[in-house]
């Protein structure tokens, strides 16, 4: 364990850059990019038990890269650097990662600062202590990148905001410019890098994936000595995604508006309405597409999020229960018709199953200023603001407006502005979305509109929502690596048992 085959990077003498340049890798042309060149000598090598999704344990050596920034200008190297694993053996087998996908996970929870600075090996845990689907993808035989990337509290001695929107977008693809500016040296297929988040991460992952290329982060990767090349990533995996964060407050009232707080408290009346009265317009302004459903509107949502992910949510978790344990369930929620192996109930009656909603309304852009999506916007020696018209106005009268840059700071945050607004032709084509049926971090719709939008643009999309799962939950991590294997065509190590807990 721990073993230093080399210490820290060397310096790179032109020498080792024209060498690199020969290998196949991008030229170093400047002083700058040098120091984005990849050492693929700095490793330690480690060995760890990792337990696959059956429930065996793995005996996986990999080499642990630590690259001490992924920009040539960072403004926190704390939160701009990252780590590369790559398996070397698994049970004693050798494994050749050095054409492996790349998994890219980012560990932004809250859109808070995330840093992988004092990490001594790949982050082998995930959520309730099980395998991090980090761990099961090294196992699986990809190379893993965990990037940290500045978020919204980050505050410098002037007092200047400096993690804000859109800092953690824009560290999160200059990680992926930073690897495939070291194509050939760096461990991997740089063009098969598969980003992976959950919630603040999931809604990050997903705006990688669909904003790739997009000139638009061009000035903010500059201003960071950001590599000169694609940001691109080749698949995007989005666990409950806390996105489109502009339209959130009405999607939220939309779903939840019906739902008490677990206080017991009822949220503003006249709020919930007004937020649910703008969502009926954005959705209609949205022109979003459903076979068999035609255009999506309020009059129609609720059946189609029923018919398409949540009642067939309810199927895959009953159907895979013993007979005993589904009549069980089925006497507690009789709700649910099962009839012919599916499971069918009302929108009505499944918002009464979920319960108390989570957030209070305005759920994203509070009057008071006081959630994580404020912060987010931002700027400057400004710690929060108000970013939907809705909630300025209500604090500040009806005459007041945005400040001048938020509509493209929103921009830059959001996916669906990269798949409705300016369709990106260089967005990822792969999709992972998931979702718990119980998540009220926010709308049950987010998740389900950008998969929508995603099918309609002809993209490969694997959505499903997890049954009764609450905020967070990842109830198929063996699939997802199983998925990785598909979509890039690279087996990986070994055929895994997969898990369809979901
Ligand atoms: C996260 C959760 C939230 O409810 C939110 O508004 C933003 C981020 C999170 O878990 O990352």
């Amino acid at each position: 364990m721990g073993l230093t085959a080399a210490g820290a990077a060397p310096a790179l003498g032109s020498a080792q850059e024209a060498a690199a340049a020969a290998r196949g890798g991008a030229a170093a042309g400047s002083a700058a990019d040098a120091s984005l060149v990849f050492d693929p000598t700095a490793y330690t090598e480690q060995t760890i038990g990792i337990k696959d999704t059956s429930g065996t344990t793995h005996s996986v050596t990999y080499r642990f890269f630590k690259v001490a920034a992924y920009v040539a200008e960072p403004v926190n190297a704390a939160y701009q650097s990252l780590n590369v694993s790559v398996p070397v053996s698994v049970d004693g087998a050798a494994v050749d990662a050095s054409d492996a996908p790349i998994l890219l996970a980012n560990a932004v929870g809250g859109y808070l600062p995330s840093s992988v600075a004092n990490a001594t090996g790949i982050s082998a845990s995930g959520m309730g202590g099980g395998t991090s689907r980090q761990a099961l993808a090294l196992a699986a035989g990809y190379v893993v990148v965990e990037p940290g990337a500045r978020g919204r509290t980050l505050v410098d001695a002037n007092g200047v905001f400096y993690g804000t929107a859109p800092a953690a977008i824009v560290d999160l693809k200059a990680a992926v410019r930073y690897l495939r500016f070291n194509k050939g040296r760096v461990p991997g297929d740089v063009e098969r890098i598969v980003s992976s988040g959950v919630s603040a991460g999931g809604a990050l992952s997903a705006l990688l994936g669909a904003s790739g290329d997009s000139p638009l982060y061009d000035p903010y990767l500059a201003e960071i000595g950001a590599a000169d090349t694609s940001d691109a990533v080749f698949a995007s995996g989005d666990w409950c995604p806390i996105t489109d964060l502009e339209h959130a407050d009405a999607a939220y009232e939309w779903c939840w508006g019906a739902n008490p707080l677990a206080s017991g408290a009822t949220v503003d009346a006249t709020v919930s309405a007004a937020l649910r009265a703008r969502f009926t317009d954005h959705l209609a302004a949205l022109k979003l597409r459903a076979r068999g459903y035609g255009t999506l509107t309020t009059r129609n949502l609720d059946t189609y999020l029923l018919e398409t992910f949540i009642q067939p949510s309810a199927t895959r978790y009953l159907a895979a229960l013993t007979d005993t344990a589904r009549d069980t369930y089925l006497a507690a929620h009789p709700f649910i018709t099962w009839s012919a192996g599916r499971a069918t109930f009302t929108w009505a009656d499944f918002l009464t199953h979920v319960g108390a909603r989570k957030k209070n309304a305005p759920s994203f852009d509070a009057f008071d200023l006081s959630t994580p999506e404020c912060n987010l916007f931002g700027t400057g020696t400004t710690r929060a603001r108000h970013f939907t018209l809705y909630s300025l106005r209500h604090e500040a009268g009806d005459s007041a407006r945005l400040d001048a840059d938020l509509p493209a700071t929103l921009h830059l945050m959001n996916p669906m502005y990269h798949l409705v607004d300016k369709v990106n032709p260089h967005r990822a084509k792969h999709w992972w979305i998931r979702l718990g049926t119980k998540d009220s971090d926010t709308s049950l719709s987010v998740a389900a509109l950008l998969a929508t939008r995603l099918t309609g643009l002809g993209d490969h999309v694997d959505t499903a929502y997890y049954w009764d799962a609450g905020h967070g939950a990842d109830l198929d991590p063996g699939d997802f690596v199983s998925w990785i294997g598909e979509v890039t065509g690279h087996p990986g190590h070994r055929s895994r048992p997969g898990s369809r807990g979901r």
